[in-house]
């Protein structure tokens, strides 16, 4: 019983939301206009809307799929029974406006776009490797419109040049009409009648267009109606009874009758011709059921016909009702969608699926354009662009636990992005710096600076006694102080100048002199200077005295020797212990007193006193 009360007020539903009748449908500017029966009975604003030029009816989901032609070219779904807009497929083909359509029996979109045919499966069942579509025909020229058979299973194109048609999944490409025309502008299918019909028009000076029809085969062509004064018929539609045109000058749709004879147009609705001309398109409310009444080809599309007479038990609102995901239905009785991973929108529309990259979720913002929530790690309008692109300079960059990028640099840099490198304000006084293996920065100084950040100058500390400079070399040179001398001005003219503690000072022409203490004298106080004052007393004075005292004679200078004996080093004149021998005598002097011991120290001294005292 429960059971039941839901059903039947979801019949209620479905009779209450098909509210508006229509025959005709035309998109017209940012509006899908419905008519019926000579009068408009709804018009539908697409908000986001740009401009609609495209328009085709699915009589088994009672929605009309259209072309929002935009900055991008979109592609929609207008559903009649619940009035909602959903979009279904988004891609930035070129702007020339083009065309959709659609198989029932396998839920798939055609349409035209610069390159070719393209087609895109609405079915769950369908792995739809490329999201915005994926090219099925490639195509030289233009097609100005499609059309599917879905009983015969083929896709029909015009072209200027001729009319072709396909199997549904591209192959079996034949030429069906082989002429050329200045132009061929729309395209419709009949399964009643078995029949491609089109329009051309045949020269730029032709002021009429031509409707035509042929078999599927493209056999037994045949002119039915020549619209006169009028050269922009810009979409066929097809129902039961009648074709219908769009007609751009004479500003309304056109009907003839199928079965009439003789052929005669007459018109239907007049429109307003605010939008553009080649963008109000048709589409007739052609039932299924009237489509495929009698024709055994078409039991595929026949099956789809709704089973209203058992509507009441067997039709759930869910039916086809959402596109990629399990439907329920909700208290209100209205259907509710849970879309599969990867698919969003309120009726799971969205092909999220391979949209957003790295595990990115996908949803659908106001304006019905997919909008991607990112995984840590990655940003841009898909996902598609590692947070650590180009973040590191010199390391490499993983994605931190809070998602934000981190780098972990290469030896000799550091810095939140790797920037800072080692060698930053390193070397001083303009050495350059480089990293070794390690990491480490090394120098390479400038001539005049040494040390490991070239932060010493080589003159620091070289010249003991002078200024530094550098040479042409950039070696160091010292400009000594006065007095000084050697390379580094270590050699003071008085350096071991003045002997026996005597202190020694530079004269105006720098030359030393020695300031002897008070027991020496001679120019380098070499000279005792002891003064034997008992021997003036009559002493012999021995043990007080100096043994060098008096001892040289004749400029000798005397030092003692180790056994703290006078040793004479005489000048050139002289030779002798004492050297009081002239050298030029000393030869036979020496000889001849070689046997004589020689005077000692206090014989001297006593002599020296004896002669001093007496
Ligand atoms: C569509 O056409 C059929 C057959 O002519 C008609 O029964 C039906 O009411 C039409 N649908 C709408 C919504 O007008
Ligand atoms: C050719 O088409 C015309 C007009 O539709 C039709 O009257 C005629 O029977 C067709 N002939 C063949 C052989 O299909
Ligand atoms: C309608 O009913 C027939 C026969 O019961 C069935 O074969 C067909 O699949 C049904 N169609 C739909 C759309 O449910
Ligand atoms: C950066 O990654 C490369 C390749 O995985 C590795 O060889 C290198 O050692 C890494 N460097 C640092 C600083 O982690
Ligand atoms: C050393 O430098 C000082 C200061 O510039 C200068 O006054 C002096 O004359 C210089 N001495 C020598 C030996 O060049």
């Amino acid at each position: 019983m429960q059971c039941k009360f839901i059903f039947a007020s979801i019949v209620l539903l479905v009779g209450h939301v098909h509210s508006f009748p229509w025959d005709i449908v035309v998109s017209s500017g940012k509006q899908l206009e419905f008519y019926f029966s000579g009068t408009l009975t709804h018009t539908e604003i697409i908000p986001s809307a740009h401009e609609i030029h495209s328009v085709t009816y699915d009589p088994v989901q009672y929605r009309v799929l259209f072309v929002n032609r935009n900055t991008d070219n979109l592609i929609y779904s207008f559903d009649i029974s619940t009035k909602k807009t959903q979009h279904l497929i988004t891609r930035t083909w070129d702007r020339h406006y083009l065309r959709v359509v659609y198989d029932p029996v396998t839920q798939a979109l055609y349409w035209r776009a610069g390159g070719g045919i393209y087609t895109y499966s609405l079915n769950p069942a369908a792995s739809n490797k490329e999201v915005d579509g994926k090219l099925l025909i490639p195509l030289d020229h233009i097609a100005m419109d499609l059309a599917v058979d879905s009983c015969g299973r083929y896709i029909y194109w015009i072209t200027d040049k001729n009319i072709e048609r396909a199997r549904l999944d591209g192959s079996e490409r034949e030429v069906l009409i082989d002429y050329a025309v200045y132009e061929r502008r729309s395209l419709a299918i009949d399964q009643k009648t078995q029949k491609i019909y089109w329009t051309e028009r045949h020269s730029i000076s032709d002021n009429q267009a031509y409707i035509e029809s042929a078999n599927f085969n493209g056999k037994n062509r045949t002119t039915l109606y020549i619209v006169r004064d009028d050269t922009m018929v810009n979409s066929l539609a097809v129902t039961k009874d009648a074709i219908y045109w769009h007609n751009y000058y004479q500003g309304g749709i056109w009907q003839l009758s199928k079965n009439q004879k003789p052929l005669q147009a007459t018109k239907l609705y007049s429109l307003s011709t605010t939008a553009c001309g080649a963008c109000q398109q048709i589409a007739a409310n052609y039932t299924l059921k009237e489509q495929t009444e009698g024709i055994k080809s078409c039991d595929a599309l026949r099956g789809l016909i709704p089973n209203d007479s058992k509507s009441t038990s067997t039709v759930s609102i869910c039916q086809y009702y959402c596109f990629q995901g399990e439907c329920s239905v909700s208290a209100e009785g209205r259907p509710t969608c849970s879309c599969k991973a990867g698919y969003s929108g309120e009726r799971c529309e969205v092909n999220c699926h391979d949209y957003c990259l790295h595990g990115a979720v996908c949803s659908l913002n106001e304006e019905n354009k997919r909008v991607c929530q990112c995984t840590s790690g990655y940003e841009g309008d898909r996902c598609d662009v590692s947070i650590c692109k180009d973040y590191c300079f010199q390391g490499n960059c993983s994605v931190a636990a809070e998602g934000q990028p981190k780098c972990s640099c290469e030896p000799g840099h550091s810095g939140k992005r790797c920037e800072v490198s080692a060698c930053k304000n390193h070397c001083l006084n303009n050495g350059v710096c480089s990293l070794n293996e390690d990491g480490e920065p090394v120098c390479e100084c400038t001539s005049g600076y040494e040390g490991e950040r070239c932060d010493v100058s080589i003159c620091k500390d070289y010249c003991l006694q002078g200024n530094c400079s550098l040479d042409a070399v950039g070696l160091p040179k010292c400009s000594c102080l006065i007095g000084y001398s050697g390379v580094r001005c270590e050699v003071n003219a008085c350096h071991e100048y003045c002997l026996n503690g005597g202190v020694c000072s530079l004269n105006e022409e720098d030359e030393p002199s020695c300031q002897c203490t008070a027991d020496y004298d001679g120019v380098r106080c070499e000279v005792s200077a002891y003064k034997d004052n008992s021997c003036e007393a009559g002493s012999t004075g021995e043990g007080k005295v100096s043994a060098c005292h008096q001892f040289c004679l004749n400029d000798g200078v005397c030092s003692l020797n180790e056994a703290s004996e006078p040793v004479c080093q005489c000048t050139a004149d002289y030779a002798g212990d004492r050297c009081d021998i002239p050298a030029f005598m000393a030869k036979w002097v020496l000889h001849a007193y070689k046997d004589v011991a020689p005077v000692t120290r206090s014989d001297a001294v006593k002599s020296t006193c004896a002669s001093t005292v007496v």
